[in-house]
């Protein structure tokens, strides 16, 4: 290794120590070559100082930290100031430091003497444990009011629970309807506990439970509880207006909390590489004020209807037979056993019972409806149409209208790998179906926009 550097730096050459001749003769290039590469330095800072700025610039952009719309945010936004003040200014400190440095000590080729070194250092006691104790200092002193606002952001209240599970590559939600605090009591003992954790989540054992996917809903001003999980590999729950990022994690249930100030959209993003469609695996969350949340709830309680009008029954003879190995939609007629045998998830393909209600397919990276704000990069939507959206789409009569996004919604159903990277053929994304007829995907999709 030292030959290669040495080799790669011709100012210096093996074998050559600083004072010999050879050296001397080259400290002219040497600084030649240095002012050169402090040119492209300096162009790099201005450069990325540039970009700095002009993102900066950049406003009402829904992933933005720096707008908190929540208290759990505002917290962490309020702790991260001071904290880069305290950066700022041991940045500035080392880093002038160091060219004040550079300047006061720099050659002049003309009067070099290698034989006039500056006082050498090394092995000072008393700089050693200075450098050492300072910065140690500046840490500890950074990380009281880090450790506890974490225990605090998690910090449990006494409202919604909402539990989070992570699926490659889309989110589930599971409510505690009745707030009697299970969500998988899976072994069916009445508690739930770590010996529930062992087993598979495809087991929804509360038949009041709702389950739901892709679009959290939650009421605006109070805080909602999540017990956070993943079916496969760790993802990371991220809505950044509402609060900071927490791991999803198979095998261990992870607390978090989330609070909106105000009716609204904040979307979101997974936050830990977790495969091939990491970067499609989005968030959606809708915050209503309470009354509507309310309205909400209970109706994502209530079992589907089995359509009568002629195309959708169509479609939901064939959803039964082509989907229900997946997905379930829970119309009624779900077989819920004696007590906790209700198969509400199927394990590894989002519940869809009341599909029409949400805004977001595809891991929340499609709109199920065209129209103002639907887009799911796009948190202007405004919220007071969400609970009439299908019925707003159903009526409308002007492109401007909310509409269902039917032809990417048939795509879907019958390549969605084409829409979004995935591995269905490894149980890692949804199946394509090719024998399906356009009819036949007009049917399914007709079927899908009853479920409201
Ligand atoms: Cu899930 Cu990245």
């Amino acid at each position: 290794m030292t030959v290669d550097r040495d080799a790669a730096d011709p100012g210096v050459q093996a074998g050559e120590s600083p004072d010999t001749p050879g050296r001397r003769g080259r400290v002219g290039d040497g600084l030649g070559r240095g002012r050169r590469r402090s040119r492209g330095i300096g162009l790099a800072l201005l450069a990325s100082l540039t970009a700095l700025v002009v993102a900066g610039c950049a406003e009402d952009k829904p992933l933005n930290t720096f707008e908190p719309r929540g208290p759990k945010a505002e917290q962490i936004d309020s702790l991260m100031m001071p904290i880069w003040g305290i950066m700022g200014v041991v940045f500035v400190l080392v880093i002038g430091g160091t060219i004040w440095l550079a300047l006061r000590n720099r050659v002049n080729p003309d009067t070099y003497d290698p034989d006039d070194l500056p006082a050498q250092t090394h092995g000072n006691f008393r700089l050693e444990i200075a450098w050492t104790i300072a910065p140690a200092l500046v840490l500890a002193l950074i990380s009281i009011p880090v450790v506890a606002n974490i225990w605090s952001l998690e910090k449990k209240g006494d409202g919604v629970e909402v539990m989070v599970i992570g699926q490659q590559w889309w989110w589930e939600y599971r409510y505690d309807v009745d707030g009697d605090g299970f969500f998988v009591d899976a072994n069916g003992d009445g508690v739930v506990d770590e010996a529930d954790q062992e087993l598979p989540l495809n087991i929804a054992l509360d038949r009041d439970d709702v389950v739901t996917a892709n679009e959290l809903v939650i009421p605006a001003g109070e805080q909602v509880d999540l017990v956070l999980t993943s079916r496969d590999v760790i993802h990371s729950f991220w809505i950044p207006r509402l609060n900071g990022k927490r791991d999803t994690v198979p095998g261990r249930w992870h607390t978090w909390a989330l609070q909106a100030d105000e009716p609204g959209k904040f979307t979101g993003w997974c936050t830990e590489f977790c495969g091939m469609s990491h970067a499609r695996m989005r968030m959606s969350t809708i915050a209503l004020p309470r009354a509507d949340f309310d309205q909400w709830l209970a109706n994502q309680a209530t079992p589907a209807e089995v359509p009568t009008e002629t195309e959708a029954a169509a479609g939901y003879e064939l959803f039964q037979n082509q989907c229900m190995s997946c997905h379930v939609i829970n119309d009624g007629n779900l077989d819920y056993g004696e007590n906790f045998e209700a198969a509400l998830t199927a394990g590894g393909a989002p519940n869809l019972t009341h599909f029409a209600t949400r805004t977001v397919f595809a891991g929340a990276t499609l709109p199920v409806y065209l129209g103002p704000g639907t887009d799911p990069n796009d948190d202007a939507f405004n919220v007071e149409n969400y609970l009439d959206l299908s019925a707003l789409a159903a009526d409308a009569d002007s492109p401007d209208d909310y509409r269902l996004n039917r032809p990417l919604l048939k795509q879907w159903v019958s390549d969605a790998s084409q829409l979004k990277d995935m591995s269905p053929d490894d149980g890692r994304g949804m199946l394509p179906f090719p024998q399906l007829t356009d009819e036949q995907l007009n049917q399914i999709v007709a079927y899908l926009a009853t479920l409201d």
